[in-house]
């Protein structure tokens, strides 16, 4: 057999013997179902697992079943979703929720990636922690510690080496696929770090480790520059009149989309009122910065094409996204 195909087959038990003892006690790892796998999993999506604790026991309160989940109404859903981002996954959740209630949950690696939401990654999680099913989940983690044990300098920005990574991943599964799976997330997040230096004393795996043997555990993985985001400079008014204030929806497709917002334009904005305040404010996608100034405006009496809310039904019924976080503080 080839050596690393070896190396790895020698890493499982090793890692699963460690996942046993050091594992970090997550709410999602208490009770699982199927949907409960779905719903941490999508939360996870680009986001830390210290900002999804709370609010993945919250959702499961609140929609503790698919059935329970596809019977809400959707501006329910996107509020209790406020502040995670990246809203289309409350969006393809509450979809997945509605084709679960109706058909059961998926039971094959197929169905399960045909869910609303689900890429590759995601399959692969829901797969193995929830299914029982030999499916690897890749992603930035999994690439960094296989490519540290193996030493492999390839470029983890190409498709071909994720795909070759995953399939030596499959080749070695073990029966127990979710302790597997979140063993090779939890590696990745508690002792083989991305940045300072990993804590290699505590690895199961520095025994057979190729980068920790030639002391270049830093160099891996190889990685191409990715490419730099766009700015788009805005200017963001919270337009108020008498005690509500102004919101729009954004447009049905692209970033927050559907989402409420305060009035946002491109540029400069147009003069709607007297300025009472005004600061500046960055918020960081995965694909463009937002440059904004927000200003705090008294609206003069011209029609505006808003609805118009106070403090409290904003609070209760409409999702602003963070990136509008720092002028939200002007609503009282
Ligand atoms: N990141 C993605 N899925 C996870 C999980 N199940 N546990 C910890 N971190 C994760």
């Amino acid at each position: 057999m080839d050596q690393t195909r070896q190396l790895m087959r020698d890493a499982v038990p090793l890692l699963l013997q460690w996942y046993r003892v050091c594992k970090r006690d997550l709410p999602w790892r208490r009770v699982r179902t199927p949907y409960s796998t779905l719903v941490s999993e999508l939360m996870l999506q680009q986001t830390r697992v210290e900002a999804v604790k709370e609010r993945f026991v919250r959702f499961m309160q609140r929609f503790p079943t698919a059935e329970a989940l596809a019977a809400a109404d959707e501006e329910a859903v996107l509020k209790l979703w406020e502040g995670l981002g990246y809203y289309a996954r409350a969006r393809n959740l509450h979809k997945a929720a509605k084709r679960i209630a109706t058909e059961g949950f998926p039971q094959t690696e197929v169905g399960v990636r045909s869910l609303p939401g689900v890429g590759e990654y995601t399959a692969g999680a829901i797969c193995s922690i929830a299914l029982g099913l030999p499916v690897p989940a890749v992603d930035g983690n999994v690439l960094r510690i296989i490519t540290r044990l193996t030493a492999d300098g390839s470029n983890v920005g190409d498709a071909a080496t994720r795909a070759r990574i995953a399939a030596e991943l499959r080749a070695v599964y073990p029966p127990q696929t979710d302790a597997f799976c979140e063993a090779l997330m939890e590696l990745g997040a508690i002792v083989c770090v991305p940045n300072g230096a990993p804590a290699c004393g505590a690895c199961p795996w520095n025994g057979l480790c190729r980068a920790h043997a030639a002391g270049r555990e830093e160099a891996y993985p190889i990685r191409s520059e990715k490419p730099a985001r766009r700015v788009v400079e805005g200017t963001v008014l919270v337009l108020r009149r008498g005690n509500a204030y102004a919101l729009e929806k954004r447009p049905p497709g692209g970033l927050l989309a559907g989402l409420w917002q305060f009035p946002f334009f491109e540029g400069a904005a147009p003069d709607l009122g007297r300025t009472i305040a005004e600061k500046r404010a960055k918020h960081v996608f995965t694909h463009v910065e937002w440059h904004m100034t927000g200003k705090l405006v008294e609206a003069d009496g011209r029609p505006l094409p808003y609805i118009w809310a106070t403090a409290g039904q904003i609070a209760e019924r409409y999702a602003i996204p963070s990136a509008f976080k720092a002028f939200a503080e002007w609503i009282v």
